[in-house]
């Protein structure tokens, strides 16, 4: 009998649901991360890939056997670099440590300058830090806005989805460039918090925009 009544008051809870996606749809993407039972996590930072010079962070692995690449002198088609990135809280190098991002970057298309990118971002500064974001994606060097997806994480990010957008902001010099990430990650609602640790910053000084 319960059972019955169940499943007949079933397609009205459904309505409302969708209603109520709906509406939080139209309120933003925060409130529709929430009437999913999500929540939303904005992080910006910059990421500083350094290609030679004095402190190098990101190491050609793979020289591509391939064809010359059209559109990029001197590269070929598999070329692979190794990195280990300096993330920052500005687009200056000195400014606040975030973390680092740790992958790899192939040149992927025969025709177009693209990489196919594969990275671990790893927070170690403000209020998650030990965790970590996988970011896997498609970069068009040539486009101003990137858009990559973040696949999942670890700790404060565990089942994370969602996605980067990814613009270069400026040359520092020819082989150290600054990438600005904006990182939009909704992570189940029943996520662990982050974890408390000894000495962690507020919330605000990650330069993090909590959209909730
Ligand atoms: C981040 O966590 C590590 C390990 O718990 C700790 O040693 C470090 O001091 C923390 N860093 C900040 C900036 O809170």
């Amino acid at each position: 009998m319960a059972l019955v009544s169940m499943a007949a008051s079933m397609p009205r809870v459904v309505v409302i649901a969708s209603l109520v996606a709906a509406l939080a749809m139209a309120a933003g993407p925060a409130a529709a991360a929430a009437a999913r039972g999500g929540r939303l996590i904005h992080l910006r930072f910059y990421m500083h890939d350094i290609t030679g010079g004095p402190g190098q962070t990101a190491v050609q692995v793979v020289k591509g056997s391939g064809p010359a690449h059209p559109v990029m002198p001197g590269s070929y088609f598999g070329d692979t670099t190794v990195i280990d990135d300096a993330l920052t809280e500005g687009a200056s190098a000195t400014s606040r440590s975030l973390g680092r991002a740790q992958g790899t970057y192939t040149l992927a298309s025969l025709r177009e300058p693209v990489l196919s990118v594969s990275m671990t971002v790893a927070l170690t500064g403000g209020a998650y830090n030990g965790s970590t974001i996988a970011v896997v994606g498609r970069d068009d060097v040539s486009a101003t806005v990137r858009e990559l997806a973040v696949v999942g994480g670890t700790g404060a990010f565990r089942r994370a989805t969602g996605h980067v957008l990814w613009r270069t902001a400026r040359m520092e010099s020819r082989d150290h460039m600054v990438l600005e990430l904006d990182v939009y990650a909704t992570v189940p609602g029943a996520s662990p918090p982050p974890p408390p640790r000894a000495g962690a910053v507020r919330q605000g000084d990650l330069n993090l925009i909590n959209l909730d």
